[in-house]
């Protein structure tokens, strides 16, 4: 269904999908998500292949390099720079698994080249809120500026300072990264509050990174995008430039964001490419799985038909394929089963609405529509079932 939803957005927003490789040589990922990331130092799956290079091949944890790298080898960072991007697919981290954090986990991601205005990132916001939307999901969005290769030396350099400053008091992790990406220190999980008192990318932002974030923020608020700027929002991988964000849901508890993403205008030229800036955003779709059934149990597009006798069967089969179409997603119940078990099918199965269909109800062209969450039940005519249904999904919608 999330991915479902996904393409029928992007096709929205004319986004074209990419499809890019399970495997590639190691140094991809190094020169793009970074030697210091925790996903090049720690979590990747990486083994020798026995060609006669001896090359070293890696597991993607991240699609991002993946796109980058076939947008260049294609020539279109040459040929036509401005291109949107859609992929799907599992992705590989080796990270201690605990719930909503996965080695092998799914992202959906976008990644738009040949854009450096701010409405281009303010429009990747928009589609995950629209998804979002769709899918009943409320979440929030954060964001920031971690400003370009002009203004960032300065905020790097007063990090330093106040790291060294600081530097008894500083977990282990920490001093690692002071060493070798002092941005880290931001999102650092133990020293909470020293992270909270470091000197801020916002602080240092020269007059076009600060120009550009205004208009992201300007563009957000027309589009309707409630968000809050947190400027402790640094990111792990070490491509990114000016505007980041990361896509929260609170019920999740400990992994609870959802997406992330923002600009990186300098990786297309580090891959071997033209000056083409770029930004783009991943959404973790397991994690957004576990939200959507932690928030949303009954799907109100979710329909168990339950037929209750030969006649009942066959016309609960046309209703069936005459309810897909709206769409709903329609599970024919087994027949053999009583009354009371297919009910408790339907339950199982997170559906929101049962339809009975039972020999008396049938002979007076009726069925008993039964909505699961707040276990109402009335009768319904068999030719407004379909219309009755609609207009109860868009109350829920509401
Ligand atoms: P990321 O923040 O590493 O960014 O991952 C994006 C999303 O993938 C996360 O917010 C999370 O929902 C999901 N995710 C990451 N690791 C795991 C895991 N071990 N188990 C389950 N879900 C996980 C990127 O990957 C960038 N490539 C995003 C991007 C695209 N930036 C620009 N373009």
């Amino acid at each position: 269904m999330i991915e479902n939803c996904a393409r029928q957005l992007m096709a929205r927003y004319a986004v074209r999908e990419i499809r890019i490789p399970l495997l590639e040589r190691v140094e991809l990922y190094q020169r793009s998500s970074g030697e210091t990331s925790d996903v090049v130092t720690k979590q990747m799956y990486a083994f020798t292949d026995r060609d006669e290079g001896q090359t070293v091949l890696a597991l993607r944890p991240e699609g991002t390099p993946g796109v980058v790298r076939a947008y260049v080898e294609a020539g279109l960072d040459k040929r036509d720079p401005e291109q949107r991007f859609f992929y799907g697919g599992p992705m590989f981290r080796r990270e201690r698994p605990q719930k909503g954090r996965y080695r092998q986990f799914y992202q959906f991601g976008v990644e738009i080249f040949g854009r450096a205005d701010p409405a281009c990132d303010a429009e990747l916001i928009t589609m995950v809120d629209d998804l979002c939307r769709e899918l009943k999901l409320a979440v929030d969005f954060e964001i920031n500026s971690l400003g370009c290769q002009e203004c960032r030396p300065a905020f790097r350099a007063a990090l330093l300072a106040y790291g060294r400053e600081h530097w008894a008091h500083l977990c282990h992790d920490c001093h690692e990264r002071l060493e070798h990406n002092p941005l880290r220190l931001l999102d650092c999980k133990i020293d909470v509050e020293l992270a909270a008192a470091a000197p801020k990318s916002l602080d240092f932002l020269c007059p076009q990174c600060r120009h550009h974030f205004d208009l992201v923020q300007q563009l957000l608020a027309a589009a309707g995008v409630a968000y809050k700027v947190n400027p402790r929002i640094v990111r792990g991988l070490d491509y990114y430039v000016r505007t980041t964000f990361e896509v929260y849901c609170q019920a999740l508890g400990a992994q609870n964001a959802i997406a992330a993403g923002g600009r990186y205008d300098g990786l297309v030229a580090t891959l071997g490419g033209a000056s083409v800036p770029a930004s783009g955003f991943a959404i973790g779709v397991d994690r957004l799985a576990l939200a959507l059934e932690l928030v949303a149990p009954g799907s109100a597009r979710r329909v168990a038909l339950i037929a209750l006798g030969e006649q009942a069967v066959v016309r609960a089969a046309e209703l069936a394929r005459q309810l897909r179409q709206y769409p709903f997603e329609v599970e024919l119940l087994s027949p053999e089963r009583s009354l009371k078990a297919q009910l408790k099918r339907a339950n199982h199965l997170g559906s929101r609405y049962a339809v009975i269909l039972g020999e008396d109800e049938l002979a007076r062209g009726r069925a008993q529509l039964r909505d699961l969450e707040r276990s109402l039940q009335h009768e319904v005519a068999l030719e407004d079932l379909a219309q009755t249904l609609c207009a109860q999904r868009r109350e829920d919608a509401i």
